[in-house]
């Protein structure tokens, strides 16, 4: 089963990620943690800040290439029978380089398609998204403090991401309010990783 975990920079997904594999081990349930960008993805920090549709493009191409090879891998390891794990993976192209392309593609739904038909070259789809929902306010001075920022964090720009992860919010998602404690997220989230192996 190949499971990815979303949400916005600051909710949680990377200790999700580790306690879910903590979890699943327990129960005798071989997984395989991995995310997106892959350490062969490059971005410069000019990049990073650049808030034109130009750039959101050519980012959301380079994504969807660090994508096509990362597939490879995921596919192997499910293959062996492992539970794929990953923290981002197609939706945070779309909630991050989306907003800002809007200005050349039209409104969000056309944004949308043109988005869905570049990445009909990506195969492997997640069986299960587990969404950590976030209020980008509420993590502003926690964000603020990291020393290592990167330029997709200013809360303004949060927010018009949230709201695309909003709009692509399907069956096979889960939705889980990252304010919640932590022991609470992991159990929400192992329960449908559960129920979802069971069929
Ligand atoms: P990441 O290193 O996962 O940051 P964090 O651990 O704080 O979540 O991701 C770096 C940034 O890349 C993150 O702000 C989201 C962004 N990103 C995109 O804009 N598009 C994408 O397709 C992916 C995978 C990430």
């Amino acid at each position: 089963m190949f499971v990815s975990i979303e949400g916005i920079d600051g909710s949680g997904k990377s200790t999700l990620a580790r306690n879910l594999k903590k979890k699943l081990l327990e129960l005798g349930r071989p997984v395989f943690l991995t995310r997106e960008p892959t350490d062969r993805f490059f971005i410069t920090e000019s990049e990073q800040r650049n808030r034109s549709a130009e750039n959101a493009i050519e980012l959301f191409f380079r994504f969807t290439t660090d994508r096509l090879h990362h597939q490879k891998t995921i596919n192997s390891e499910l293959d062996q029978d492992r539970i794929v794990i990953s923290d981002r993976y197609i939706h945070s192209s779309y909630a991050y380089q989306g907003p800002l392309m809007e200005i050349i593609m039209g409104g969000m739904d056309s944004t949308i398609e043109w988005m869905t038909n570049v990445s009909m070259v990506i195969r492997m789809m997640p069986d299960l998204i587990l969404f950590l929902d976030l209020e980008p306010d509420s993590i502003a001075t926690r964000i603020a403090r990291r020393k290592e920022r990167s330029g997709f964090e200013e809360p303004g720009y949060l927010k018009m991401v949230r709201n695309y992860y909003h709009r692509m919010i399907d069956r096979n998602w889960i939705v889980i309010d990252s304010s919640l404690p932590v022991e609470k997220v992991t159990a929400i989230a192992l329960e449908a990783i559960l129920g979802k192996l069971k069929g």
